[in-house]
């Protein structure tokens, strides 16, 4: 009878402490061990042991560097736009605050707007870092819809605001940047509160938006990531639910002004049909891989915006259709040739 109390005492205390701890980490911070692998959802510490605090991001890479743009969140308010180094996509070095709120009262970047999904490509014209971003001003909700551009010397920054507005009158909330093989770069964004995606071309030093500037088509879609493989271009979006998941699409097309085809949900897995829990930001080719790539989403908690989570997972080519499969761990290794001895799964 005692023993039977005493495995019923313990196993009801270990129930406690585990659903007490929190959700395992990538490494525990301070432990100095190195991320070998991803594990979307968990915790991701940077190289100092702090949480990684880069939300609705992207990726640039510089040589073999990349850096991590994304929003620094409070509980619920931005605090500017943050950047990380990794040369193993891993293992992040926070390089500090890319693009700084302003001090000064009724400035558009005043702290307490919001600066949402930033982007950065490299000018290979101007030698310029340019940021752009969705804009809310302080104090006036998700009404002003605009887009934001900044510019550096150097792809951790500092980043200068330079300016924002609609493009050609439209209004411009979630949004991506993609820059093409022939060094035009685009802005893929949502317009007519959402109802819209349209593309816009940027200028050649990728300050403002063209006038080439047209809709790929309305419905009701947001957070765009864009990526190409061949001559096909591919569109991830999610629809339009404020924080809370929902199913994801793919389009694809052969010109960046579309037609753009729908190819339904390219999730898989437990959760698929609400992006287990995420929303897409960003489609990342893997290094050293062509043809291989990073789907970057964010699993977003509203009532505590820094503790949202990333899902990396690895876009998968099946029948020539791109998918993406929950997994729970995984590395670079699975990117290996078909044939290959493979890694990570
Ligand atoms: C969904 C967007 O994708 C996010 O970037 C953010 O703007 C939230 N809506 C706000 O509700």
């Amino acid at each position: 009878m005692r023993t039977l109390l005493a495995v019923v005492c313990l196993s009801f205390w270990s129930g406690v402490i585990l659903a007490q701890s929190p959700a395992a980490s990538v490494t525990a911070p301070g432990s100095g061990a190195r991320n070998t692998e991803f594990q979307p959802g968990k915790l991701w510490y940077d190289t100092e042991g702090n949480l990684i605090n880069a939300h609705g991001g992207g990726i640039l890479r510089v040589g073999n560097t990349y850096y991590w743009y994304g929003e620094k969140r409070a509980r619920q308010q931005e605090e500017g736009v943050t950047v990380y180094s990794s040369r193993d996509l891993y293992n992040w070095h926070y390089e500090g605050l890319a693009l700084q709120p302003s001090p000064q009262p009724g400035h558009d970047i005043e702290q307490g707007c919001l600066m949402e999904r930033p982007k950065v490509l490299f000018n290979q014209k101007t030698g310029k870092y340019v940021m752009w971003f969705h804009l809310e001003l302080k104090g006036k909700g998700y009404s002003a819809a605009r887009a934001g551009v900044a510019v550096a010397d150097k792809p951790t920054g500092p980043f200068r605001y330079v300016s924002s507005f609609r493009p050609n009158g439209h209004m411009s909330r979630d949004m991506t940047l993609y820059l093409d093989d022939n060094g035009r770069a685009y802005h893929i964004y949502s317009a007519r509160e959402n109802y819209d995606l349209r593309i816009a071309r940027l200028s050649d030093d990728f300050l403002t938006a063209t006038r080439q500037d047209t809709l790929l088509f309305s419905n009701h879609r947001e957070a765009p990531a864009v990526f190409k493989t061949g001559d096909r271009y591919y569109l991830i979006t999610s629809g339009c639910t404020g924080w809370d998941p929902n199913q994801a699409t793919l389009h694809v097309a052969d010109n960046l002004f579309g037609p753009w085809k729908e190819l339904g949900d390219p999730m898989r897995g437990p959760n698929a049909a609400k992006t287990f829990g995420g929303q897409s930001t960003y489609v990342l080719p893997a290094p050293g891989r062509p043809g291989s790539f990073i789907f970057l989403a964010d699993q977003w908690n509203p009532k505590d915006l820094k503790d949202s989570r990333y899902l990396w997972l690895p876009v998968q080519f099946r029948e020539e259709q791109p998918t993406i499969e929950w997994l729970d761990r995984w590395n670079l290794g699975f990117f290996k040739p078909a044939g290959a001895k493979s890694a990570g799964r």
